[in-house]
């Protein structure tokens, strides 16, 4: 597909589990569109590791959301993914760690909280457009719109091997049966919480990545995009 042949789609959503290929799967396919890539679970991460840095208290809405409104957050995409920088400071390795992944669950259930960062990924749409959205919520709450929506999904061991294979590349001691616990509990925690859950947008096309290599993920959402293109191009 060509830059252009794609200016008529302006926002694709990919939601999914954390493993289910979504990250790699929306950068790969944002550089082969031309389009720009959002990352929404790096912004989760950001407000997370800098409610920790500060100490404050996970669970009081009113300081988080604060804290939300205020925090001077940038994405800023590179070939390999997107940096993510507080105050100019790269932080993209530091909202990684095992300590952020199990504490993002307290912003991300949080209603006030939550309606802060939509509004900050909507603000940045306006500005990133076209854009892959990425994230729990894109195609259900975010951009209930989208053209394109996508929901990527993988067994839970094929999502925690994927998991425990990037922390080991980055150096982080778990092992494979902690990431499959804590993968567990985190879908349990995403799919049940009462704003915002993770479900299948109306109207997505869901993959199974179980099987899928990173190009193939990526050729498969490319041949949906062809085909949901010519449609929109004959109405
Ligand atoms: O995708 P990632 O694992 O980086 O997201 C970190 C956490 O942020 C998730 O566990 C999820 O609870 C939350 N999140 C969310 N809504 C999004 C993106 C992430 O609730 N759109």
């Amino acid at each position: 597909m060509t830059k252009s042949s794609a200016k008529t789609i302006k926002v694709i959503t990919i939601d999914g589990p954390s493993g289910s290929g979504k990250s790699t799967a929306a950068c790969k396919l944002a550089q082969r569109l031309g389009f720009a890539h959002l990352d929404t679970g790096a912004m989760y991460r950001a407000v997370t590791f800098q409610a920790l840095q500060e100490g404050l208290n996970l669970r009081d809405s009113a300081k988080l959301v604060d804290l939300a409104k205020g925090i001077d957050l940038d994405l800023v995409p590179t070939a390999h993914g997107t940096q993510v920088t507080i105050c100019g400071q790269d932080v993209t390795e530091l909202i990684r760690t095992v300590e952020v992944t199990e504490n993002a669950h307290f912003l991300a259930s949080q209603r006030d909280v939550r309606d802060e960062m939509v509004k900050r990924q909507r603000k940045l749409a306006t500005k990133l457009t076209p854009l892959v959205a990425e994230g729990r919520d894109q195609g259900t709450v975010v951009f209930p719109h989208a053209q394109v929506k996508f929901f990527l999904d993988a067994d839970p061991a094929t999502r925690a091997q994927r998991r425990y294979q990037q922390l080991q590349r980055s150096g982080q001691a778990v092992t494979y049966d902690q990431v499959l616990a804590g993968i567990q509990t985190r879908d349990a925690r995403d799919s049940s919480r009462p704003t915002a859950p993770l479900e299948v947008p109306a109207g997505a096309i869901v993959i199974d990545t179980t099987n899928m290599s990173v190009s193939q993920m990526v050729d498969e959402l490319v041949r949906h995009i062809r085909r949901i293109r010519s449609i929109l191009d004959q109405g």
